[in-house]
């Protein structure tokens, strides 16, 4: 059976991240096609022009790989003031340099968690304005939103919110859908 290899990027790097639980709820409910493997960008350097006219660090080059193996990406990404993570958005230019920029073509998806009421309403935005340069294919709706996050997740991580659960379910059917719909265009 055909599979769909889907590469997640999480902007959060701490233990108890909220967003991290979410990108596993997504993996959870996925279709049983749907194969997760989650990037390491914890071990990426700053960006430095400088060292980039060296060559790719390791950890760039292997994340440049596992995107352009990927059939689509998937980012949950925390809210910081407004906006992503510096290690997200770190990542993100790093793997998106030339030569055979990776990302484009990509069908990519983006989810996000906060402990306030919103979800990260605004940081979806910020991604997908960042993405839009490297030229992906960003799925337009279905949109979710975790808000209250804390209070939906049990101390293992696991969503004990029948709505949240509902809402990431639809949305993994419709990243499914969009894949395929992406693959279609060849
Ligand atoms: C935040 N947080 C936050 N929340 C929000 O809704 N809007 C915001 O603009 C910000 N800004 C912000 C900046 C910084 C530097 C931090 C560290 C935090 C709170 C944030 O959403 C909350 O800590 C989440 O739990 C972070 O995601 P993880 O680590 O749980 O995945």
């Amino acid at each position: 059976m055909a599979q769909y290899r889907i590469l997640a990027l999480c902007g959060s790097l701490r233990r108890g991240s909220l967003n991290r639980m979410v990108m596993n709820l997504a993996a959870e409910v996925a279709a049983p096609d749907m194969v997760f493997e989650e990037a390491e960008i914890r071990t990426i350097p700053y960006f430095d022009g400088d060292d980039f006219t060296k060559g790719f660090p390791g950890p760039v080059t292997a994340l440049r790989e596992q995107i352009r193996a990927a059939d689509g990406i998937f980012i949950a990404s925390p809210e910081y003031n407004f906006s992503l993570s510096g290690v997200l958005k770190n990542a993100l230019d790093w793997a998106s340099r030339a030569p055979d920029q990776p990302f484009a073509g990509k069908p990519v998806t983006v989810m996000s968690a906060t402990q306030g009421p919103m979800g990260g309403g605004r940081v979806q935005y910020e991604v997908r304005k960042v993405m839009q340069s490297m030229l992906v294919f960003f799925m337009p709706k279905p949109e979710t939103f975790v808000g209250m996050a804390h209070t939906k997740f049990d101390a293992d991580g696991r969503c004990t919110d029948a709505t949240t659960r509902k809402f990431v379910t639809e949305h993994m059917a419709g990243f499914r859908d969009w894949i395929a719909k992406i693959k279609k265009l060849g």
